[in-house]
């Protein structure tokens, strides 16, 4: 209920009485003012002022899902929201869910993570309050040799967001990095359970320093706070988040995989360049011609020999 009051507040621009509310929503002046001290012990900035009514003046930066789902306008992506202020990682969360049957499209989110995890094993800070941690549950028709398309695809629409909600040009760094000005600010996870010849489900994990202090980060990484020297709206992001990943993840059940490269050019940043790849204790080095219908990077060796590679750690070479 207290989200309806909300609502009301939200979508009126000057004051609501408490008579209007009472009367719209069948309930006592108590109960309002008792839903409204609740708002406001949430974070919401609510002013009561006698003879006028009750009047929203600033929403909490929390990534509450009422906030998120808020005009959020997808059919699965983040109908529901599992959100915590702190938790070990949404990566687990989020397993354990599928596991237990959760539906396809939902999300876990979290304020903090204790444990946050990268990739191989690494660590991915995650301070309270500054960045979007999120994993999202999937559950498509694919071959599990055929995840590494979600990884791709989750870039894509993470690269998009980003540039429509802050207007700064972030790149994707092959397999599942985001960068902006050649430094990372964003990261991939993709986990699966799956049999020898199906997914059961996937999970998505999503981390991007949004307004994280380069303090909290390790060197190289950045935030785009810190790049831009101004704050962004989590919230704005999230949601702008799971549309593009609802868009580009229906448009690969319908088209496949091809309009996504597609984009996926636009965004690469090792098209063209040189580099280093360290893949299975094998260094490989060459230039990055594209990437293959199944997710992976295309490398021309010195010799001229052209190898696929599906899993690595990717450098510049100068
Ligand atoms: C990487 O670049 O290595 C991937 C980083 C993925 C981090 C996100 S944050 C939300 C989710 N929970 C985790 O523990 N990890 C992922």
């Amino acid at each position: 209920m207290r989200f309806k009051i909300l609502e009301f507040l939200k979508r009126s621009n000057n004051y609501i009485s408490g008579e209007e509310i009472s009367q719209k929503l069948n309930l006592s002046r108590q109960a309002i003012f008792k839903y409204i001290s609740e708002l406001r012990e949430i974070g919401y900035d609510i002013l009561a002022v006698p003879h006028l009514g009750y009047r929203l003046i600033s929403t909490p930066d929390r990534l509450l899902p009422f906030e998120i789902q808020d005009r959020l306008n997808t059919k699965i992506l983040g109908k529901k929201i599992y959100y915590y202020d702190l938790i070990d990682s949404t990566m687990d969360m989020a397993m354990n869910l599928a596991l237990e049957g959760e539906s396809e499209g939902t999300v876990v989110c979290a304020e903090g993570q204790i444990k946050g995890r990268g990739r191989l094993g690494r660590n991915w800070s995650s301070p309270k309050y500054k960045g979007i941690y999120l994993s999202l549950i999937l559950r498509p028709d694919l071959l599990p040799n055929q995840a590494p398309l979600l990884t791709l695809l989750t870039a894509v629409s993470i690269c998009q967001a980003i540039n429509k909600i802050t207007s700064i040009f972030s790149s994707i760094k092959w397999p599942n990095d985001i960068l902006i000005n050649n430094k990372k600010v964003g990261g991939i996870l993709t986990e699966l359970n799956a049999e020898q010849d199906r997914i059961n489900f996937v999970v998505v994990g999503v981390g991007i320093n949004v307004n994280t202090p380069k303090s909290f980060l390790p060197p190289n990484a950045s935030s785009l706070s810190y790049e831009a020297k101004k704050k962004f709206s989590r919230i704005d992001l999230v949601r702008q988040i799971l549309r593009e990943i609802e868009y580009f993840y229906f448009l690969f059940k319908e088209e496949g995989i091809f309009p996504i490269i597609k984009k996926w050019r636009e965004f690469s940043n090792l098209t063209g360049e040189r580099v280093k790849v360290i893949c299975h204790k094998e260094e490989l080095e060459g230039e990055v011609l594209d990437i293959d219908s199944d997710g992976g990077l295309m490398l021309r060796e010195d010799s001229g020999l052209i190898k696929k590679i599906m899993a690595g750690d990717v450098v510049k070479v100068r």
